[in-house]
């Protein structure tokens, strides 16, 4: 942890600010801080700092499915193969961001995983505060140890652990479906926005009323969806069907055994005409692998549609700047600029 980082941490419980044990005993101190003790100067709760990364969740026990999310996606992270040569124009993509908002900003990457979009922000001149629930935030630490420009902080994004409007910028791609309450961990993280700032966020979605599906923005070369609107609508909704099967029995069981139960499915997925019933077509096998995991591993999954995530930005005071258009399965996104207060 760098101690600029301070500022702008805040209680997870209260709001609080934070001191930092061993700055008061070092205020001089500017290395890398790796081990001390933070502490909230209302409600005195201490927070650890652990292998460089403050450990922000709220002290008290969660959600067994909480924990489970938090479990899965920690064993996804560290078994990722890595950054990849097409992270950069995916992060560009979905965020929707274009590069010049990124350089010299301070930016939030709110559900980072193991890093693969902080290290984009990055490249592209942020500074990036990187928080994650699991255990993937130890390969972000790695990455952090030689880059004076990133944070990795552990807390929980329905609890975010920093004061009010402070990033410039925040994104959170494929994230907070993921939490235990889409909504709240929406306005949780709107609410750390700046006025004037700039929030990107995709979440799971679903085919909805077939008057919203119509309206879905779609990908340039989907004509045929288009074309055939009522029957992609039904496809999709059976595919949400078969899916819900899948992972009312996937997320019951531990996790190394759905992991094994993964690799059928991922080598169907380079079988011609059966790939599309898979959940991932990436050419590379470990990232297949992944992907199917990341789809029937996690116990919190929620799915929305674009009408609710307009109505959340709406309500959270965001002007929509873009729509993210899609392909047949709805993945409602928004690039929102918080309005001045
Ligand atoms: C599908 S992954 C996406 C990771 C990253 N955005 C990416 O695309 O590479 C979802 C991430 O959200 C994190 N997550 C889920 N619920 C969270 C919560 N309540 N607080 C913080 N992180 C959470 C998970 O640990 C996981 O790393
Ligand atoms: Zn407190």
């Amino acid at each position: 942890m760098k101690r600029s980082l301070l500022v702008i941490l805040a209680c997870p419980v209260c709001g609080g600010d934070l001191t930092c044990a061993l700055l008061e005993v070092d205020p001089r101190h500017d290395a890398e801080i790796e081990e001390t003790m933070l502490a909230c100067k209302l409600c005195a709760r201490e927070y650890p700092v652990v292998g460089g990364v403050p450990r922000l969740r709220p002290p008290n026990p969660v959600l067994r499915a909480t924990a489970k999310t938090r479990e899965a996606f920690g064993w996804e992270w560290l078994r990722y193969p890595g950054s990849l040569s097409g992270d950069k124009d995916i992060f560009l993509e979905e965020t929707m961001l274009p590069p010049r908002e990124l350089a010299g900003k301070l930016v939030l990457d709110a559900g980072c995983g193991m890093g693969r979009y902080s290290a984009v922000a990055l490249s592209l001149g942020a500074e990036v505060v990187a928080v994650d629930m699991s255990e993937s935030l130890e390969r972000v630490a790695a990455l952090a140890r030689d880059q004076p420009k990133l944070h990795p902080v552990e807390a929980d994004l329905l609890h975010p652990p920093f004061k009010k409007r402070v990033f410039d910028v925040a994104y959170s791609q494929g994230v907070l479906h993921h939490t235990a309450d889409t909504r709240a961990a929406f306005a949780a993280v709107a609410a750390l926005v700046k006025p004037r700032g700039l929030f990107s966020v995709w979440l799971y979605g679903k085919a909805g009323r077939y008057c919203d599906f119509a309206s879905n923005p779609l990908k340039p070369g989907r004509g045929w969806i288009a074309r055939h609107r009522r029957a992609a609508w039904v496809l999709v909704l059976l595919r949400h069907a078969v899916s819900d099967l899948v992972r009312a029995f996937t997320t019951r069981i531990p996790i190394p055994v759905v992991y094994a139960l993964c690799h059928p499915l991922t080598w169907l997925g380079v079988v011609p005409g059966l790939r599309w019933f898979t959940y991932s077509v990436d050419p590379r096998y470990q990232v297949r692998l992944i992907e199917n995991f990341d789809w029937i591993s996690p116990p919190y999954q929620w799915h929305h549609t674009k009408e609710e995530l307009l109505r959340w930005c709406a309500a959270e005071g965001f002007s929509v700047v873009r729509v993210l258009p899609h392909g047949l399965v709805p993945k409602p996104g928004v690039l929102g600029r918080k309005n001045s207060p």
